[in-house]
């Protein structure tokens, strides 16, 4: 049974109408539970066949609006710096980018001048906008030609865990990044849930409808109750 319905809700709704200037065709759009889409494209460490190369590790995959420009100059320095922490927790990084890869490869050169910090993940070229259409990353009241600041997170099994979307002078973190992944990791482990602001080593959520019993069979008596819908635990990882 899906959340919604133990929840009670009605399968579809289907009421909501866009205001009528932004009505257009709908178009389907990678969502959280889908398989992300495969595709073929050339990246800044040679030609990436995505499925082949995404399957059986988890996957950071972020857009960035345009080389040469300062927010994503901060950004991929600060993704390139958390190389190691992505590493640990057997996470891919791949960028996309409208700009063509001998670009992207001078770019990172002044980034490694200016951060002192290579960058050895890829970046994909998609240099007419074809993937990042697909892949919902053109907000065209934000900027018309290129994209924004959307990230995936996917999964070993190819599944879309989490999607970000930030406008383009916000630059994202990596540390919220490293969370979310945390947080997937484990509720993937132990079937449990994390709560607002949650960081390892906090307490997590019991699953959702577990009674005090199947509680104290899974847990012993280290949980604890606030109430019948709300009960914690502390796990080690
Ligand atoms: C920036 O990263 O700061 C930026 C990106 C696109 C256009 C302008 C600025």
């Amino acid at each position: 049974m899906g959340i919604g319905s133990m929840l009670g809700f009605p399968v579809r709704g289907g009421r909501f109408r866009p205001p009528l200037g932004y009505r257009r065709t709908v178009a389907w759009l990678p969502c959280i539970g889908d398989i992300f889409p495969d595709f073929i494209a050339n990246s800044t460490t040679g030609r990436i066949s995505f499925h082949g190369w995404a399957e059986g590790k988890w996957t950071f995959f972020f857009s960035h609006p345009a080389a040469f420009t300062p927010v994503c100059s901060t950004e991929i320095a600060c993704f390139a710096n958390a190389q190691e922490d992505f590493d640990a927790r057997n996470v891919q990084v791949l960028g996309l980018s409208g700009n063509p890869v001998e670009t992207q490869l001078a770019w990172h050169s002044d980034i490694e001048r200016m951060f002192d910090v290579k960058v050895e993940f890829p970046v994909i070229e998609d240099i007419a906008g074809e993937l990042a259409t697909g892949f919902g990353m053109i907000h065209a009241n934000e900027a018309e030609v290129c994209p924004i600041r959307k990230s995936f997170i996917i999964d070993p099994a190819l599944k879309v865990r989490m999607i970000f979307e930030y406008p383009i002078r916000v630059g994202r973190s990596s540390a919220e990044t490293l969370r979310v992944i945390d947080a997937l990791q484990i509720i993937d482990r132990h079937e449990v849930a994390t709560p607002s602001d949650w960081m390892p080593g906090k307490k997590v959520i019991l699953p959702y409808g577990m009674s005090d019993e199947e509680a104290t069979a899974t847990y012993g008596s280290d949980w604890q109750k606030l109430s019948d819908y709300l009960k914690f635990v502390r796990l080690d990882a």
